[in-house]
């Protein structure tokens, strides 16, 4: 099983990891198959398995039990877990919620935002509960944000985000992983913590590790795609395979040639 020493030797040899998010056992195995180094049980699953147009209505329960379901599946994978919106607001909720993911599998958690947490991190960190850190869009704040947009667009914004780093980082942060941000700035921050696991999602290739959200990359999003998304799904098969079983199934449903003599049991009655 891949550990977090593991994902710092990587950065050390300049040895680019993967990260996806997963929520099931099903594609867990897939990924233990295809040597993914790590999984994110996101709390995108809000919108990505309940169907939500946010983040916000994610329970710990939630996480728990798609944190349990991935471990059993993938024993290789480093496996992070989000704690979700509100559920670490206080130090009392932070250790609380930090115990049930970490007890269902987890191997560290994820929270959102900047220098304010440094308390939070420091306390979880000595609990024995590696973090890390998100910044630039954080999803659980996208009312504050008015949207899902570029983050740290000015210099200034970016020197600020650069700041929190520096606070979470002393404070005990032990991934950062940032959303959303221009290329330079993920290069910069990935530069400035050489000891420090860097991930990216729309942060550029110059970060330490990438992370996409399982559905993005096999075309199972449906509307407009971030920017960032590249659809890995189209470029094994020349189109997306699970798009084009479903629509298969459904025509071989409706013209009888499914279920066919092989996968139904002729018996006499
Ligand atoms: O919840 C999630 O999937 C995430 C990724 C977008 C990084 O936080």
């Amino acid at each position: 099983m891949i550990s977090l020493n593991d994902l710092r030797q990587f950065k050390a040899q300049g040895r680019k990891f993967s990260c996806l998010t997963c929520y099931d056992a099903s594609m867990a195995k897939v990924m233990q198959v295809a040597e993914i180094d790590s999984i994110l049980i996101g709390d995108s699953l809000g919108m990505t398995i309940q169907g939500h147009d946010s983040t916000l209505p994610v329970t710990v329960d939630d996480m728990v039990y798609h944190t349990q379901a991935v471990r059993r599946a993938n024993q290789h994978a480093f496996i992070m877990t989000d704690l979700p919106f509100m559920s670490y607001a206080t130090l009392p909720d932070a250790i609380a919620n930090a115990r049930a993911v970490m007890q269902a599998g987890a191997q560290m958690v994820k929270i959102e935002g900047g220098a304010w947490l440094a308390e939070t991190v420091t306390h979880l960190t000595r609990n024995g509960v590696p973090v890390c850190m998100h910044l630039g869009l954080t999803p659980q704040s996208v009312h504050v944000f008015g949207g899902y947009k570029l983050q740290a667009k000015t210099r200034e914004a970016a020197d600020q985000l650069l700041e929190d780093c520096h606070a979470l980082v002393e404070a005990g942060a032990a991934i950062l992983l940032l959303e959303c941000v221009p290329a330079q700035l993920g290069q910069e921050v990935a530069e400035t913590f050489p000891h420090i696991p860097v991930i990216g999602i729309g942060a550029g290739n110059n970060t330490d590790g990438q992370v996409l959200v399982v559905q993005d990359m096999i075309g199972l999003t449906t509307g407009k795609l971030a920017r960032f998304v590249r659809n890995f799904m189209t470029e094994q098969s020349g189109a997306s395979a699970i798009l084009d079983a479903f629509r298969a199934y459904h025509q071989a449903v409706q013209d009888k040639s499914f279920p066919a003599a092989e996968h139904t049991f002729q018996v006499e009655l």
